[in-house]
């Protein structure tokens, strides 16, 4: 199974996203500064993927200040926490992350310095695994809910690649695939960065998945023609009454899938929801470089001062979602009540 972060020897080996699909090619992070890069820099991107890689990043940290003789405990570990929070601040799922190393340390603490960093390879690792097994059984529960006959629409990338391996919203679409429940995918581009023509397709193709590849702009057209049973997303962060963020297009694909009256389905881990965040206007939204949309593929396609507005990521209300697939249940209209009903 394709895994985009491999942990060996004190060293974090990340598979580099900005050169895929046409090169494959990784990056080593010896460091917690070298993972708070390649967070930023989009070598590794998709939220849980990010969570996973902020996990080992805090290792780094724990592994450097052991060498140092420096104070194992969340307290000495704090600058690490913060460096590495900051590196992207959509995804809540590398919070959750940070949140969990610490806590872990915290419980270590009668422990040998050297203990309490066997601890965190061992929490990294779970965290790492348990992403994986998440992603199985939410592949098959959203595949259940996906009647045959019809195609899918999704948007991004949210598969192995974003995650710990299998993906989210593109493991159900392989199972739902696998089970013969879908016809074909319809792959939205998704600029500016374009992981849907660059990754979604890739992943597809790896697994002779029928694909075709569409200009956001072509959604419409595409959930009007009759074609599409369900549109299928992942999520960065998911507020406490069910808002959910998740990249730059998606609220205008809620909005033509209910107008066209496909169903919608967000696929997330309960790491991505966030229940301190009352609502979508609290979700801070990450603005990327005016580059990314003065360009296309390093090549200028603007003036190249042209004003630029490019946020990342933007949130799409609960009551356009019809079906919110997480680990621990599906929720039918997800609401505030089916949010804390999945933490009981
Ligand atoms: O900017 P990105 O590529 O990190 O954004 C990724 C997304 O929006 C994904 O849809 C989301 O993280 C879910 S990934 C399983």
């Amino acid at each position: 199974m394709l895994k985009p972060l491999l942990y060996k020897g004190k060293e974090l080996n990340v598979l580099d996203q900005r050169k895929l699909p046409h090169e494959e090619s990784w990056v080593c992070c010896k460091d917690a500064t070298d993972v708070v890069k390649v967070i930023r820099q989009m070598v590794v991107r998709g939220a849980p993927a990010i969570g996973i890689a902020g996990a080992y990043g805090y290792l780094l940290g724990a592994h450097a200040a052991l060498a140092n003789g420096e104070g194992i405990s969340p307290a000495g570990l704090e600058p690490v926490y913060r460096e590495l929070a900051a590196a992207r601040p959509t995804a809540v799922n590398l919070v959750w992350a940070l949140d969990r190393m610490a806590s872990r340390l915290d419980r270590e603490a009668a422990e040998s310095p050297a203990g309490r960093v066997a601890a965190l390879v061992d929490e990294a690792q779970a965290i790492d695994a348990e992403d994986l097994e998440a992603n199985l059984r939410m592949s098959q529960a959203g595949a259940a809910l996906v009647s045959p006959g019809k195609a899918v629409l999704t948007h991004c990338n949210t598969g192995a690649l974003a995650t710990g391996g299998q993906g989210t919203a593109l493991g159900v679409i392989r199972d739902a695939w696998a089970a013969g429940r879908i016809e074909e995918v319809f792959v939205d581009e998704t600029r500016p960065w374009l992981q849907g023509a660059r990754l979604t397709a890739w992943e597809l193709q790896q697994e002779s998945i029928p694909y075709r590849l569409i200009c956001d702009s072509a959604a419409a057209s595409v959930l009007a023609s009759g074609r599409v049973g369900w549109v299928i997303v992942g999520a960065d962060r998911i507020a406490a009454n069910g808002d959910t963020a998740n990249k730059i297009g998606t609220y205008s694909l809620a909005v033509l899938a209910r107008h066209h009256g496909v169903k919608f389905m967000v696929v997330a881990p309960t790491s991505t929801i966030d229940r301190s965040c009352p609502d979508g206007a609290a979700i801070e939204i990450e603005q990327r470089p005016p580059e990314e949309v003065r360009s296309l593929a390093g090549q200028p396609v603007a003036p190249i001062d042209a004003p630029v507005h490019n946020p990342s990521f933007d949130v799409t209300p609960a009551g356009l979602i019809d079906a919110l697939v997480t680990e621990a249940g599906v929720l039918q209209a997800p609401d505030r009540a089916g949010i804390d009903s999945l933490f009981r």
